[in-house]
């Protein structure tokens, strides 16, 4: 069976400190350069003919854990490449979307996001989700709250998949860079039939061009969904 066309793309996108630490830098260097490559990913994925959502994991309900002025980098950062990436979203005809608990970050980084994604709602060529405060576990589990507030006493795979923040489609693949092979808590629902694809390549070191021999490598492999 041919596979369908790749339509949904999701990322774990991992290994900023260690390419910063590989070149004797801060960590904070490796996010700023991990920007730059979701800028290229992003570009790459708007021109592609078939994929219609990307989804980045950016920050994890996990990484409040780390330090203080790490994640108020990675704060900082979000705001800046949030203001600074209206223009290639307007330019690439991108929609930007958010899913995660942003009510836990600063009024005007949260003013930033709902701009962003109110200015770019009309774009067309690709949506853009980045993962902001997400946990697969935390979206499914306010899903289901969501579910029980409105008076369900009994609910369906629909009715979960239909209540979750994720606007709701599978994911056909999955890359995680930097070597770990792991999810950390992203999209556990949404990716219940996707492929997976682990490469050691750093996340500031990901390219437009390894990317595609990925998509083409996924054009060979065999989904079966259960079936023969
Ligand atoms: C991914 O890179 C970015 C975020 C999780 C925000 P890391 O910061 O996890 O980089 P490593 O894994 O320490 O190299
Ligand atoms: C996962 O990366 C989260 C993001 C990429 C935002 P981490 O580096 O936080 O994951 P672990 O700690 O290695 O599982
Ligand atoms: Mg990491």
């Amino acid at each position: 069976m041919s596979p369908s066309p790749i339509k949904h793309l999701a990322i774990i996108m991992d290994g900023n400190g260690r390419w910063a630490k590989e070149r004797g830098e801060k960590r904070t260097k490796g996010h700023e350069a991990g920007a730059e490559s979701i800028r290229d990913i992003t570009t790459y994925c708007a021109a592609h003919e078939s994929i219609e959502t990307a989804t980045f994991y950016a920050f994890s309900t996990e990484n409040w854990k780390r330090p203080k002025l790490e994640v108020e980098f990675l704060m900082k950062l979000l705001d800046r490449y949030l203001k600074k990436e209206l223009e290639t979203y307007q330019k690439h005809n991108i929609r930007f979307q958010a899913i995660g608990d942003v009510s836990a970050f600063s009024k005007a980084l949260q003013k930033r996001i709902r701009k962003t994604e109110e200015e770019t709602q009309g774009n067309t060529n690709l949506t853009q989700i980045l993962a902001l405060n997400y946990g697969g576990r935390a979206e499914i589990t306010s899903a289901v709250n969501s579910l029980i507030q409105a008076g369900k006493s009994e609910v369906s795979e629909e009715d979960i998949s239909r209540a979750l923040q994720t606007p709701y489609t599978d994911i056909d693949i999955l890359i995680r860079t930097s070597g770990e092979e792991r999810l950390s808590n992203f999209l556990l629902w949404q990716l219940s039939y996707a492929e997976f694809y682990f490469t050691k390549t750093l996340w500031p070191d990901f390219t437009a061009k390894e990317l595609d021999t990925i998509l083409n490598t996924f054009t060979q492999r065999n989904r079966r969904f259960g079936g023969l």
